[in-house]
């Protein structure tokens, strides 16, 4: 074999392994009960070659533990900062405090501040309808004045529904800007073309299924569909197209066609709805991921799209106002386990990602509805009481916990609420209608879980380290 041939052959061969992984991000949120610590998570990143992650805010521990990592960060100011964020000098702060502090050889590599977190949501009333803009210029003109501007971009990522199609003729090119926050959105786009940063989008394909109980569920996959939409010539059979696309459309009514586009949210829920499970969310990877990797694009704007899959873990203590679905995006589970395997690279290869090492757990103790209970007369005050605090999500209908009996439910609203508590013994009592089991009472599907343990023994350590140099250095001064 000629030496061109192996070394195009050994090209070839790079670029199918660093294909697809490139632009591939995730969202790290961490509304959790007990977190897996921030050191962990990050080598869950590495393990599993995912080097772009997406923030919901710029917390000290979550930054320290990707400081050095190489990994690149999306940080963000969340929606009640907004209004804080209308100084200039509030800003400036942010900036030095949550951006150039981590910006040194060794520190945190910043690609983009979020500002907001889908700030023009319809059901958030226009709360933030006119702090938003003042925020986004006043972060990126700090990003500038701290001579930033040109690597770290402010961003705005919101929701799909800022945009639509007239009900008359709903294709992908008739797409605007909603009419009642046209002006703010043009602002907002015009500001952030001349800064060459990009739009931020969310796009989701379940919620539409969740929305509509009509909308047809092939559309929400890759797979094809018998009808596809017509749009002039183009023939969309997917939702994620064709919603990107409408985003197009729309950029190109104000001006700004060929503004660059990331996709800040997209994925599919395993638990919580009928049609949250794993083989559906397995269906919607196996299809999403080899299209992002083949950087075909779609059919306005072909070629790369950065995405970020939202999210990376289970979050059970999020706000199930949307729907009891939210508390199970993760592609992986509240411990940092696999739900399923996938190919990140796109390649259909699907294997178990490479689960979260070393994670603490509290002890196998489970706490559970007593077969011998006799006063039932406040069983359901306890139940409630129980998933007023912990996550009951489970038990809906068309949810993993759906089928147990009514003492299931019961031990199993307790077990969480047990859990949640970090095992405290005191926490199983429920007016003596529980009791501990050292049994795993699991039944099916429905796990009853064991929490992990929120600080490990190693993290206290190295926090006792920590302060042991930090009052050595102060004795040394
Ligand atoms: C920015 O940094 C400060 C100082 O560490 C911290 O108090 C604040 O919470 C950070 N902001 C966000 C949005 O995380
Ligand atoms: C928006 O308005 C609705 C109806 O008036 C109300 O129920 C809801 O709490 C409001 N939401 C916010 C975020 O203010
Ligand atoms: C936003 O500004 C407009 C125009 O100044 C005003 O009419 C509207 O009440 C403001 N909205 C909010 C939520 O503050
Ligand atoms: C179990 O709990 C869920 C959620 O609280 C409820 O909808 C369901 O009816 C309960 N099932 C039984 C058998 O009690
Ligand atoms: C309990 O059983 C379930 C189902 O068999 C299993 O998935 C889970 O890992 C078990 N939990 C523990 C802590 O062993």
């Amino acid at each position: 074999m000629s030496r061109s041939i192996l070394v195009i052959i050994i090209g070839w061969w790079f670029s199918l392994l660093l294909m697809g992984i490139e632009g591939l991000g995730v969202n790290w949120g961490t509304m959790a009960n007990h977190k897996l610590p921030p050191k962990t998570v990050v080598q869950l990143l590495k393990d599993n070659g995912i080097n772009k992650v997406k923030l919901f805010d710029a917390d000290q521990s979550t930054m320290n533990a990707l400081a050095g990592s190489g990994i690149e960060v999306m940080i963000a100011i969340p929606n009640n900062q907004l209004s804080a964020m209308n100084s200039y000098a509030r800003a400036k702060d942010f900036v030095r405090r949550n951006v150039s502090r981590y910006n040194f050889d060794g520190g945190v590599t910043i690609k983009y501040v979020a500002v907001g977190n889908e700030p023009f949501l319809k059901s958030y009333n226009n709360s933030f309808l006119n702090t938003t803009f003042p925020a986004l210029a006043n972060i990126q003109n700090a990003l500038n004045e701290a001579g930033l501007g040109d690597s770290i971009k402010a961003t705005v990522p919101l929701n799909a529904d800022v945009y639509g199609s007239p009900e008359t003729n709903p294709v992908p090119s008739t797409g605007r800007f909603r009419p009642d926050i046209l002006p703010q959105m043009t602002q907002i786009v015009q500001f952030l073309a001349k800064n060459k940063a990009p739009f931020t989008i969310n796009i989701y394909p379940f919620l539409s299924l969740y929305a509509n109980e009509h909308f047809p569920v092939d559309y929400a996959f890759f797979d094809g569909v018998a009808t596809p939409i017509l749009d002039n010539t183009i023939q969309y059979t997917n939702v994620f197209d064709a919603n990107f696309d409408t985003l197009v459309s729309s950029l190109k009514a104000v001006g700004l066609g060929d503004m660059e586009i990331i996709v800040g949210e997209v994925g599919w829920p395993t638990d919580g709805d009928r049609n949250a499970n794993t083989n559906y969310a397995l269906s919607f990877y196996r299809g999403l991921l080899p299209r992002l990797a083949s950087n075909k694009g779609t059919p306005l704007r072909p070629g790369y799209i950065e995405v970020y899959l939202f999210g990376l873990l289970d979050e059970d203590i999020k706000s199930i106002a949307p729907g009891n679905f939210e508390r199970h995006w993760g592609i992986f589970k509240y411990d940092g386990q696999p739900k399923f395997p996938m190919d990140l690279s796109g390649q259909l290869q699907d294997k178990y990602l490479v689960g979260a090492r070393d994670v603490t757990y509290l002890l196998k103790k489970w706490c559970m509805m007593r077969p011998d209970a006799k006063d039932l007369s406040k069983l359901g005050d306890n139940i409630n009481f129980a998933c007023t605090f912990a996550d009951c999500t489970p038990l809906g209908y068309g949810s993993s916990c759906s089928t147990l009996d009514a003492n299931g439910n019961a031990s199993y609203a307790f077990n969480m609420y047990f859990q949640a508590v970090g095992q405290k013994d005191t926490a199983c009592g429920f007016q003596g209608l529980a009791m501990l089991t050292d049994t795993n009472i699991s039944q099916g599907n429905c796990n009853f879980m064991i929490q992990i343990a929120t600080a490990s023994p190693s993290t206290r350590l190295t926090l006792l380290f920590g302060l042991t140099l930090l009052l050595l250095s102060l004795s040394l001064l």
